[in-house]
């Protein structure tokens, strides 16, 4: 029988550890380190690693990598073909490369005006986005547009220069929230980026991690946040996401300074 890992003498299943990280990705922090200082001059020389079997090693990692980079591949000739954002939504919808489609009920391509000046990008729908086919509509997606009025734009604004246009990495739903993987956004990334180029915003807000991990290949949103960027080709703020935020309060501060830069930048 395997012994049950522990962590500082607690049990530690894998949904746990992932969580724990996740969540010390989210607070910043990047690297793994012990502790206690390790004197690495007092370490005894690491061993040779044994030779790998290199043939047979191989051929076991490179069947699926061909076939990651031939659905990528699909995906870039899908989003490249697509001349409008109504074209890009069928195209999207119809690519089948991504499992998580068959477990979906909805896709959930956009909301908002496409000609406001201000394109938000999330991680993917919840379980109310999900239900509805529209991003941010569940408990975060209110307290972003509670944010966001308070700043004086609106997805549902008639006036363009008031508007927001919303979308986010995945258009379909992670199977009890979960985070993207990295296969799913890089497969999803072809569509992201004809979306923004199709829908011209001045500027984009990346809200949490995973779309600065598809639009900047950072994360960490914490050290992230508030810093404009380019993404896209295009001027970006990375924000902590509504949902971190109503686990926070306190980080509600940096989030208004974060939208007043945003329209700043619009007034500017
Ligand atoms: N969180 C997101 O990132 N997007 C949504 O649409 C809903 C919640």
């Amino acid at each position: 029988m395997t012994a049950e890992p522990t962590y500082r003498g607690f049990a530690l299943d894998a949904e746990t550890a992932l969580a724990l990280l996740q969540w010390q990705a989210e607070l910043g922090a990047d690297e793994p380190c012990l502790d206690a200082p390790l004197d690495r001059y007092a370490a005894p020389d690491r061993a040779e690693p044994p030779p790998a079997p290199a043939v047979q090693a191989a051929s076991v990692v490179a069947q699926p990598r061909d076939e990651a980079e031939d659905v990528v591949a699909r995906a870039e000739a899908m989003a490249t073909a697509a001349t409008s954002l109504a074209e890009l939504a069928e195209a999207q919808e119809a690519f089948d490369g991504i499992e998580l489609k068959k477990g979906a009920r909805n896709f959930c391509f956009c909301d908002g005006d496409p000609a406001a000046r201000v394109m938000i990008i999330g991680e993917a729908p919840g379980e109310e986005e999900d239900r509805q086919g529209r991003p941010f509509v569940g408990r975060a997606g209110q307290l972003l547009d509670q944010m966001f009025g308070a700043i004086g734009l609106s997805r549902k604004a008639v006036d363009a220069e008031r508007a927001l246009y919303i979308t986010n990495v995945l258009t379909w739903r992670p199977p009890g929230n979960r985070r993207p993987e990295p296969a799913e956004i890089a497969m999803m990334l072809p569509f992201l980026a004809r979306h923004v180029e199709l829908a011209q915003p001045q500027l984009l807000v990346l809200m949490g991690n995973t779309p600065c991990i598809a639009a900047l290949n950072q994360q960490g949103i914490l050290k992230l946040r508030g810093n404009w960027t380019t993404a896209f080709g295009l001027p970006a703020l990375p924000m902590a996401h509504p949902a971190y935020l109503l686990r926070t309060p306190l980080a509600k501060r940096e989030a208004w300074a974060d939208l007043l830069s945003v329209a700043a930048r619009l007034e500017g």
